[in-house]
């Protein structure tokens, strides 16, 4: 019978909790014993694991964060660290080791997997969404969820004093969060990185924007989403931006890790649980350092480098959606 272990790294998001719920109870079914590392590979670094049974698993397939606990590592970087890692794992007697996280957590794997010959699984968890070889990452659709209801209420301040707002939504370099926000609450403008160009030309698309709406209808709100680490300097730089053209009185709003919280919609459930049970179906077979994902609803496994070496694009039909639904109440270049 097969000793696995599992963690929980990096940005922790919504439906880390559904996912481990079903290895949990995938292992029982195999006969599997099941360990938790804490706090993700600073765990791993201090042998702190706990035994996962039944007991843990009711009501946890709603539960937001991770019971686990997350952790960014920076001793798990360097070799030492790394060898002390696989020490453990020899001296746990671990079979497989399975990784939620996103792509610094399936790096740190990889480079585990030079060092120790057991299994090594990846399972996508971060809500930007920024990992190739998976439609979906665990945690993302909660975040469009809670991005959009929280620009649905920025939008009801917004229309009473007919006000031009900034919310920046999370996403680290990438523009999933922000562009699926911002189409489902309806944005006026979208900045994300993938069609950042400069602050100069997008400026001046912005102003042109809000002027031809007013110039139309009078004042009226305007909401702009960025996504996070795009303008320089921020909703301060964008803020300023705009006065220099003469736009004030712009408030804006940093939505920062309340996207991060709350219980996991029922997309990020199926995917958790699907990829959790299909990970634990791998036990003991000879794949190895790869991720499970995935793609038009059928689960695959990818190699781990290839998850981060690969750029995932944005959905064009989605990009194509929002160029023209920006542009609903007037015209412009
Ligand atoms: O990767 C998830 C994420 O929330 C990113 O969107 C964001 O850039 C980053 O993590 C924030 O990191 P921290 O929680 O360490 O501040």
């Amino acid at each position: 019978s097969k000793r696995v272990a599992i963690l929980t790294s990096g940005g922790d998001a919504p439906g880390m909790n559904a996912c481990i719920r079903a290895a949990i109870i995938a292992c029982q079914k195999a006969n599997f014993t099941l360990l938790g590392y804490k706090h993700g590979y600073n765990g791993l670094l201090q042998q702190e694991f706990i035994p996962l049974s039944l007991d843990s698993t009711h009501n946890l397939i709603q539960q937001g964060g991770t019971i686990l606990h997350s952790a960014r590592c920076k001793e798990f970087k360097n070799r030492e660290g790394l060898i002390k890692a696989a020490d453990n794992l020899r001296q746990a007697e671990i079979d497989t080791l399975i990784v939620i996280g996103g792509d610094g957590s399936f790096r740190g794997a990889a480079k585990l997997s030079e060092l120790w010959d057991g299994q090594i699984l990846g399972i996508p968890g971060t809500i930007d969404n920024d990992i190739a070889g998976t439609d979906a990452t665990i945690g993302y659709f909660t975040a469009i969820d809670t991005a959009m209801s929280s620009i649905d209420k920025v939008r009801d301040t917004a229309d009473a004093f007919e006000r031009i707002f900034l919310v920046e939504v999370m996403g680290r370099n990438a523009g999933f969060l922000a562009l699926n926000g911002a189409l489902s609450a309806a944005a006026d403008y979208v900045v994300v990185p993938e069609f950042f160009e400069s602050a100069e030309t997008e400026i001046k698309k912005i102003v042109n924007q809000i002027k031809a709406q007013r110039a139309l209808k009078g004042p009226v709100s305007f909401i702009v989403v960025v996504a996070e680490n795009v303008w320089p300097n921020g909703l301060t730089g964008l803020t300023e931006a705009l006065q220099y053209h003469n736009i004030n009185d712009v408030r804006p709003v940093t939505l920062g890790h309340v996207q991060r919280g709350g219980s996991p919609v029922a997309q990020d459930r199926l995917l958790a649980t699907t990829l959790g049970e299909f990970a634990i179906s791998l036990v003991g077979s000879d794949v190895t350092n790869i991720m499970v994902g995935e793609v038009n609803q059928r689960p695959i496994t990818v190699p781990l480098p290839k998850t981060w070496e690969e750029t995932k694009p944005l959905n064009q039909a989605r990009v194509d959606a929002m160029r023209t639904l920006m542009n609903e109440r007037y015209s412009c270049d």
